[in-house]
């Protein structure tokens, strides 16, 4: 119980910028509040005290604003960030490593009892803020879900599902390519954007690259038609080079 604790306040510290010190994650995280209570209704769920176990997520949901299902499997290290209005259904399954924002719903689209009516994420998915996964559909290892997207269909690993009806966007860590297996928590990037993305510095950088890249490509197009026209480059720029030499001479003088 303890060890489960102190790896969810570790997880805090490591994903939200936000956390200063340990005893503040204890005492002000409703995510962390939520899962120790989640740990006690899913064993009193899992000794046949399914009405303990309801009463224990109710007053979770009370006291955090955050719904868990006693009988939903919450992996290790989960990090539910702000958690009001969050609502975990009975078979949804959260894998190691996940990040949830507020508002978000693993939710059911089936009244079938003893179905798998629920969404399974796998490790170190990171579902934005107001996103609506339904259905039994499977969710793989380091995907992301972007805010308010509804999630009707099964996202590969390691993409990125956006919208509604949410799409696959991106490559890269979103594409899925090769990139299963790997180290999602040495990976994980707050709100699951890459950490320079909204840098102003790396975007001016970006655009002076750009730029660069774009005068030389239309530069070499200018000397190809030089050179077709029959005028030779080199030479060219040193008659150039001549006459502003010269130029510069005459003004001194
Ligand atoms: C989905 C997400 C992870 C993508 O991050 P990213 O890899 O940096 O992606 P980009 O910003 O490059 O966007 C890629 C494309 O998806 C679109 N997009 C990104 N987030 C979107 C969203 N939530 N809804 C709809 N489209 C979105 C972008 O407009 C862009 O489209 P374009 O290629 O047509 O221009 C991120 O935008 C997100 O929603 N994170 C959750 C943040 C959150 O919930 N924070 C709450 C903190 S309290």
């Amino acid at each position: 119980m303890f060890e489960h604790l102190r790896e969810d306040i570790a997880s805090v510290l490591e994903r939200d910028p936000a956390a200063r010190s340990r005893w503040e994650v204890l005492t002000c995280y409703p995510g962390v509040h939520a899962l120790c209570l989640h740990r006690l209704a899913h064993a009193a769920w899992r000794h046949g005290w399914c009405v303990l176990g309801r009463f224990i997520s109710a007053c979770g949901r009370f006291l955090t604003g955050i719904e868990i299902h006693p009988a939903a499997v919450i992996g290790r290290r989960v990090f539910i960030d702000h958690g009001m209005g969050v609502v975990i259904g009975e078979t949804a399954v959260v894998g190691d490593e996940c990040t949830i924002y507020q508002g978000v719903t693993l939710g059911g689209t089936s009244l079938y009892r003893n179905t798998k009516r629920h969404p399974t994420l796998g490790k170190g998915v990171v579902v934005g803020a107001g996103a609506q996964v339904l259905g039994g559909l499977e969710v793989g290892d380091g995907a992301r879900i972007g805010s308010n997207a509804v999630v009707i269909r099964p996202v590969g690993a390691g993409q990125t599902a956006v919208g509604n009806p949410a799409h696959i966007v991106g490559t890269g860590r979103g594409s899925g390519q090769g990139d299963e297996g790997a180290d999602v928590r040495s990976e994980f990037a707050a709100y699951g954007v890459t950490c320079d993305a909204n840098d102003p510095l790396a975007q001016a950088l970006h655009a002076l690259l750009d730029h660069a890249v774009d005068t030389d490509r239309r530069l070499q197009q200018v000397v190809n038609r030089l050179e077709a026209a029959g005028i030779e480059f080199d030479s060219a720029v040193a008659a150039e080079d001549d006459f502003n030499a010269s130029e510069l001479s005459r003004m001194m003088d």
